[in-house]
């Protein structure tokens, strides 16, 4: 495959202007990174991150730019807003210390970009394209590995990967997006980066594994780990899948099912493919063999939600995105018959959450299609899902806060003062509206409230 020729109709107006009046202030200006690799790529919509390397050191941008922001200056970025969305314009540098392997903890800015380019982490990342001049600057090689597909490490690859533990990390999240080989001599230095990779910010691991969820199939990406032996560091319950056998409903073990599962995940739901990834880490605990060589893994889902939570913890994901995540995990194995009632399937949905309804069923989905034995997915799902559409389309009750009546209404029709008596009368009403929704009518449940519920004198009443 040939790379693109690069056009500089392809950069938004104002990210030139950036360009241009660096220019104008006699200093060097490139787009460099992810944009120009994916520009030559060509596969994909407009890069939304323009990144701008120069020789301007950090005080000469702000100069140059008295509105942007200095936040990274001491590692040589301003960001400078434009109509374009923020531009990141970072001096060239080198990031000559990474002590810690954490993060850059001292940077030397350089005025050539060739040496800027060289300490970059992979060649398809190390190349400046100046569009005002239609100029490429690739002295590392990275336009022929583009058009050969092949990731690889600037220069010695255990250098590369030691200044930055996150590089390793990096490498399996572009072949899981780029769909790319990893070049020999770099695939056999990841696993020799183990202790720097431990040691990486949690948040940059994070960062990167939500990138290459985003791939088609980001089991590319985990088996870079896997065969790295680098997954079991920041994901070992995933690592503890592997080789975990299954029963006769699966083709694969836990861990190749994951993956697969992972990949039939949607591409641009990040909670469902993140669910995909933890839905079974409970396996490996509460696998039980039986006699006849078969599986059992009850309860795995519990004990998976809570393994998901300490995982999620781990790589500091917020605390919204790990309680929508493991509750599908602890979900994901919702049992459903033909013959459950109308009022059944409203206590589903209410069980679920008629916001994660929709991600429930896509991970479900997933995960049968995960198991390497169907082409689709059963009948009795489609079932489930026609009757919960029928049901939220009629807009029935099912929450409290879905009932005709409110706590007010409960206090004042009862004359009793605010208390958990309110909302466990309120959860009462509810569970007879789920049984008949008729019943979600003001009349019907102030009078339900006035004759149903008695209150004594020390304010507990009889639920009716
Ligand atoms: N880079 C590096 N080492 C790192 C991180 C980044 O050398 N550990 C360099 C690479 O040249 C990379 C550029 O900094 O292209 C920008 O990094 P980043 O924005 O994280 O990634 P992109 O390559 O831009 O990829 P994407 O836009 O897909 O995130």
């Amino acid at each position: 495959m040939a790379t693109r020729r690069l056009n500089s109709s392809q950069v938004p107006d104002p990210i030139l202007d950036v360009l241009r009046r660096l220019r104008e202030g006699g200093y060097r200006a490139y787009v460099i990174g992810g944009a120009t690799r994916e520009l030559l790529l060509g596969e994909r919509p407009l890069p939304k991150d323009w990144d701008v390397g120069t020789s301007a050191t950090p005080e000469e941008v702000l100069r140059l730019f008295p509105k942007g922001i200095a936040t990274g200056a001491r590692f040589g970025t301003i960001i400078v807003p434009t109509e374009a969305g923020p531009c990141e314009v970072t001096t060239f540098r080198v990031e000559s210390e990474y002590k810690d392997a954490r993060r850059p903890d001292h940077v030397t800015f350089v005025r050539e970009l060739e040496t800027d380019l060289e300490r970059r982490d992979f060649t398809v990342n190390a190349i400046a394209w100046d569009p005002l001049h239609d100029r490429l600057v690739d002295p590392t090689g990275g336009i022929p590995d583009l058009t050969s597909r092949l990731l690889r490490a600037v220069g010695n690859p255990l250098e590369r990967f030691r200044e930055d533990g996150l590089r390793p990390i990096r490498a399996a999240r572009f072949a899981a997006t780029l769909e790319f080989a990893i070049e020999e001599e770099t695939s056999q230095a990841l696993g020799q980066a183990r202790e720097e990779v431990g040691r990486v910010a949690a948040e940059r691991v994070q960062e990167e594994l939500m990138k290459m969820l985003g791939a088609r199939e980001p089991s590319r990406g985990f088996e870079v780990l896997r065969q790295a032996g680098l997954l079991g560091i920041w994901l070992p319950e995933l690592q503890a899948t592997v080789a975990v056998p299954q029963n006769r409903y699966h083709a694969y073990d836990v861990y190749f099912h994951t993956l697969y599962t992972c990949d039939a995940a949607p591409m641009g739901k990040p909670v469902v493919r993140l669910a995909a990834l933890f839905h079974d880490v409970g396996k490996p605990a509460t696998r039980l063999e039986k006699e006849d060589g078969e599986a059992t893994f009850y309860n795995h889902q519990f004990v998976g939600e809570e393994m998901a939570r300490e995982a999620m913890e781990r790589l500091r994901f917020s605390h919204d995105m790990t309680e929508r995540v493991a509750h599908l995990v602890r979900q994901h194995m919702f049992d459903y018959r033909p013959g459950w009632t109308d009022a059944a399937v409203r206590r589903f949905i209410r069980s679920v959450g008629v916001d994660q309804i929709a991600d429930l069923f896509d991970l479900r989905i997933a995960d049968n299609l995960g198991n390497g034995l169907k082409t689709g997915f059963p009948h009795y799902l489609e079932e489930l899902r026609a009757r919960v559409e029928a049901i939220l389309e009629a807009e029935e009750a099912l929450s409290v806060r879905d009932l005709v009546v409110d706590g007010t209404d409960v206090m004042t029709t009862l004359d009793i003062p605010p208390g958990p008596k309110v909302g466990e009368i309120l959860n009462q009403l509810l569970e007879e509206v789920l049984e008949n929704p008729s019943l979600n009518r003001r009349e019907t449940l102030l009078a339900r409230i006035r004759t149903g519920f008695s209150v004594d004198t020390h304010g507990s009443r009889d639920l009716g």
